[in-house]
């Protein structure tokens, strides 16, 4: 399975923020934003990576993640002229998928739970069509919202609707089998004129192929929309990080723990960040494996 991130858009709602710098490059307390979403296709054991962004930050995220080798995996990029919807992920990256199946993931969504390998697993070895995944929030109407029965089969999926029918919103992770590219070179723009990941959503539905999947209460899934969004965001990461003294996200760490890089490698890596917690984090990690 391939993976991509969605990281362009024009971060309107974040500006001053956001005027010279891609929002999914700022930080998120410790680390830029994208180190989260990447974070999680790495525990989903995924390491061919296509990274989509504008014009004017593609070449940043290269700078900053380079072609994924450091990490033990494939890191390549697609400039999106300009931001048409999520569904052009699946355009723009038809050659980057081939015959393969997809995990797309934005690259402001952040993901934290003790379930979310297990989820992620098991969403990657039943796929058989689409498969979205529903988290509770106060307002749904913010969101993708998904309507399901008590057997969890999908009844309706609507993009930020007036009036939603569940109170799951449909958070930006989604797995798709290989007929998605062939689905998003039919989509239609919708009212705001983009081509709706919603839209590719409702076309398995009606074949009969969309699967929900719920995130559960032990599950985080934060908002990075608003300033607050991205304070609380952050803050909710280093009482994690304080308390436990395990990091969140850190894909050093994560691609040693997958088997993608080795202790050895590990230790290089931290030592390049040695001067930080975060680095030093990383050598102890490397020391305690390399001494046993
Ligand atoms: C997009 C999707 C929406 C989804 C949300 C998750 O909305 O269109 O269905 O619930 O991401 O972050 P956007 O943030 O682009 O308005």
């Amino acid at each position: 399975m391939k993976g991509i991130i969605l990281a362009g858009g024009k971060g309107t709602r974040l500006y001053p923020m956001t005027k010279v710098v891609s929002k999914q490059l700022l930080p998120l307390y410790d680390k830029p934003m994208i180190y989260y979403p990447l974070s999680i296709l790495l525990l989903a054991g995924i390491h061919e990576v296509l990274v989509i962004s504008t014009p004017d930050d593609t070449p940043l995220y290269e700078q900053l993640l380079g072609d994924g080798t450091r990490i033990g995996i494939s890191i390549s990029y697609k400039v999106q002229d300009t931001p048409r919807g999520l569904a052009d992920a699946f355009i723009l990256g038809a050659d980057f998928i081939g015959d393969d199946s997809v995990c797309l993931i934005l690259g402001d969504n952040i993901f934290y739970g003790h379930s979310m390998t297990t989820v992620l697993r098991h969403s990657m070895r039943d796929l058989d069509g689409a498969t979205v995944f529903g988290y509770p929030v106060k307002k749904p109407k913010a969101f993708g919202v998904v309507e399901f029965d008590e057997n969890y089969n999908v009844l309706s999926i609507e993009e930020k609707p007036e009036k939603p029918k569940s109170n799951f919103a449909v958070p930006g992770l989604y797995f798709y089998d290989n007929r998605v590219v062939g689905i998003a070179k039919n989509v239609k723009p919708s009212e705001r004129g983009e081509i709706e990941i919603t839209s590719i959503n409702n076309a398995y539905l009606e074949m009969g192929k969309l699967k929900v999947s719920l995130l559960g209460r032990g599950t985080a899934w934060l908002d990075t929309g608003t300033p607050q969004g991205m304070l609380k965001a952050a803050e909710y990461v280093e009482a994690i990080q304080s308390r436990q003294g395990y990091y969140v996200s850190c894909i050093e760490e994560i691609a040693w723990r997958r088997g993608f890089i080795s202790a050895e490698q590990l230790l290089t890596l931290g030592k390049e960040l040695e001067t930080t917690d975060y680095g030093k984090y990383i050598i102890s990690l490397a020391e305690e494996a390399l001494s046993k």
